[in-house]
Parts: structure tokens; sequence; C-alpha cells
């Protein structure tokens, strides 16, 4: 444990650790000092104020060294250290996530990202012409048009559930994917954490108003996973999938799909198995090369989160961005796409500014205070995603609002 830092600086983050251990989470949530040693974990830009952790997370520095240390192993007879040594270490590892996970060992598949396993779920249903999907549409553009292809090659049709963000109300949302449910539905999509907004959509009741229906389920928990605290068996999906390379912060291209035992019969393999509907989730693992020292350094990002704790976790990113939204939602023509109540977002936020345009607004960002955001542009939704991370500071959010506060009260050039 901690044996990535130098020993005073591993006695610096032991003592705030022991400290944080007799706080509650929401008081952990405001304790600068212990975020600050967590920080120091990080390598962040002098130059960039990062606040689209929603597109990728950093990995900190024992994942990155973790990573590196694997790496340059390997590379000394990669055939032997990766085929002989570290596919040793693939079991005990994929106990300990699916212990994280909240399923068994045996329902997961490692891959690479969410889109992967999705598609090989989308793609590996047995579904017929004139077979319905209910879906949303905020859904991830990944997985729509992996169900418009299914549309398109095998004419099934897709029922669209549209959504009025931000959704406070989670029977309103059930009763919408509801309507979407036709005798002929076989399987509702659902997107956990909406990518546009951060929109967290109330899963297992829609799960179970679904499986009412004999629909299967499918959740994209791509922006859920260690990020907001809960199990899969919670959700009682029967296919999810998530990318390691968001909330976790493992390295960049790690994630895994999750099928109930019962169901993985019922998928067939994407790619090269033996037995492409065998019940065995191996089948979805014959993938070619691929590098294990970077799926193997999900082992130390696993041990990241539970040092950190995941209700801590989830605790301190409401904290942060409720930290902006609070101080930049009452101002002139500010629009919050984002709900700042817990059950229905947590670190990622989108606003709109009247008279600014998206990308006017990410530029000024950027121009005058190097922050680095992502405009959000999707069907109802005209604004810019903010996403903070657990190494994000207090002042770099007042930047952030003192930026926002000067458009709300200017025009962009292009509109003086
Ligand atoms: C909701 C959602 N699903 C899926 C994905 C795809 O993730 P990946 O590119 O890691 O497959 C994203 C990426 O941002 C996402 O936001």
């Amino acid at each position: 444990m901690l044996d990535w830092l130098k020993p005073a600086q591993a006695a610096e983050l032991q003592f705030h650790l022991n400290r944080i251990q007799l706080l509650n989470p929401a008081e952990a949530a405001q304790d600068e000092d212990f975020w600050a040693t967590i920080r120091k974990q990080y390598i962040t830009s002098n130059n960039i104020i990062n606040l689209n952790n929603g597109g990728l997370s950093p990995q900190p520095l024992p994942v990155q060294e973790a990573h590196i240390n694997m790496y340059k192993y390997c590379n000394e007879a990669p055939s032997h250290y990766m085929w002989h040594i570290l596919d040793k270490k693939r079991e005990p590892l994929r106990q300990k996530l699916a212990e994280l996970a909240g399923c068994t060992a045996e329902e997961i598949a490692f891959n690479r990202n969410t889109t992967e396993g999705l598609n090989t779920i989308i793609f590996g249903l047995n579904l017929k012409a004139g077979d319905e999907i209910a879906l949303s549409k905020y859904d991830y553009p990944n997985m729509t048009n992996a169900w418009l292809q299914r549309q398109k090659r095998d004419g099934i049709k897709l029922n669209w559930v549209d959504l009025d963000l931000p959704e406070e109300d989670e029977e309103t949302i059930v009763k919408k994917f509801e309507a979407a449910i036709t005798p002929k539905t076989k399987i509702v999509h659902i997107t956990h954490m909406l990518n546009w907004t951060g929109q967290i959509l109330p899963a297992r009741k829609i799960a179970d108003m679904a499986h009412k229906y004999n629909c299967e389920v499918i959740v994209d928990g791509s922006h859920s996973f260690a990020h907001i605290e809960y199990k899969i068996t919670e959700l009682d999906c029967d296919y999810y999938a998530t990318s390691l390379h968001k909330w976790l912060c493992a390295p960049f291209g790690t994630g895994f799909m999750f099928i109930k035992k019962e169901k993985i019969k019922n998928v067939w393999a994407l790619l090269s198995a033996p037995i492409p509907d065998a019940d065995n989730i191996g089948k979805f693992e014959c993938i070619g090369t691929r590098s294990f020292p970077a799926e193997m350094a999900i082992d130390s990002a696993i041990d990241f989160q539970l040092m950190i704790g995941n209700q801590r976790k989830r605790e301190r990113l409401q904290y942060l961005k409720n930290y902006w939204c609070n101080k930049i939602e009452n101002l002139p023509g500010i629009k919050l796409y984002t709900s700042t109540m817990p059950e229905y977002a947590c670190a990622i936020a989108t606003f709109g500014i009247q008279g600014w345009k998206p990308l006017e607004i990410i530029n000024k960002l950027f121009t005058d205070k190097k922050i680095h955001t992502t405009t959000a542009e999707h069907e109802e939704i005209k604004g810019v995603r903010v996403t903070p991370h657990v190494y994000t500071t207090l002042a770099e959010l007042d930047q952030l609002v003192e930026c926002i506060t000067e458009m709300a009260n200017t025009k962009p050039a292009s509109n003086k």
C-alpha cells in the first residue's frame, strides 16, 4: 500500500487517510487537505485546467507506474511475460473487479471499452424482423448507431424515448420508457448516466418495469461506474458494459462487459470464439492480441478507488459540481441542463448562456483561463459540459465561475 510514493509522501497521505476515516462522507467531501493530497497523486498540466474529465480520466501515479513497469517487463520477452506470466493474473483480477462491480467473476469479460462491450451485445442478440427496441434519443451515438445498423440489416424497429432534461422525477422517466414498449418490444436500452448532461436515469426502476413486460434490459454504465455508488446486481439488468478509463482511472482502452449468467448463451460472440453460442463468458475474450500491461494495471486502479472510497468519491464529485453550479445558476441568461439534486446528477453538468454559442463559450474559457471543456449539442441541448474530477481544486472552479460570470454579463464578439 502506498508503495509508489517516497516514504515522506506516503506518510503524509497515510496521515490524511487515517484522519478521513473519522469523518462521514459529506464532511470528507469538503476536507480540502485530504483532496490536496489526492491531487498530488495525479500529474496535472501547468498549462491547462482540465474540466473535461467526462471525456477521459487521467490515471493517478500508482496506475501509471504499474502500467509502465509491466510494459517494460513484457518488452523483455513479450510472448513469455505476457502469455505465460501476466496471463496467470487475469483470473484473480477478474475476481477483484467482480467484487467491485457487484457480480460474479463468471459474468465478466475484459475488453477495451463500453462501445466494444455494448456493440458485442447489440450485434450478438437473437433478434428478428419486427422485434422492437425501446431506447432514448439521448443514448450514446455508438450504441444508437449499432441499433440503427440492426434496423437496416435485420428490420428491427426502434422506439425512441424523449426526455426533457434535466428530468427530476423518477416516475415520469419510467413512464416515458414504458410508453415506448409494445407487445413486440424485446429490449430496453438504458444509459445510466447521460454523457450530454450527466443526467442519472433510474436504471433499476426502468428495469423492473421493463421486466414486467418480459423485456430484457441493457445498461450503458460508461459514466456511472466508479462514479456513483451501486452494484450491477442492484440494477437487475441483463446486460451491461462500462469503460474503466473513465471514472475508475484505469489505463486507456480498458473496460468490461457483464452478462447475467443464464443469458450468456443467448448472445453470439462477435469474434472468433470456438463455440460462439457457449454459455461461458470467455467466448467474448477471443479478441486477439491486446495490451496485457494495460489490462493488469486495472488492479492498481481498483486499489486507488478503494483507497479514496466509493462513497467519499461520489460525495466529493457531487460537492464540486454543486460548488460551481450554485454560483452560476442565477446569473442572467444561464440555462442549466443538469439537476443539482444528488439523485439526478453527480460530477457532470452542462450549461448554456443566452446569446452565446457553445463553441464561443468553450473558446473563451480556453483563451482567457486555459480551461478545457467540451460542447454538448444534441437534440434540445445546446451547452457546454463541465466535468471536474477528484483532483480538481476549488480555486480552479473559481476561475470557471469568474469567466462564466463575465460572459453572462457581456455579449460575444459575434453578437455585439
Ligand atoms: C454514455 C456513454 N456510453 C458510451 C461511451 C463510449 O465510451 P468508450 O469510448 O470508452 O467506448 C461514452 C463515452 O463518452 C458515453 O458517454
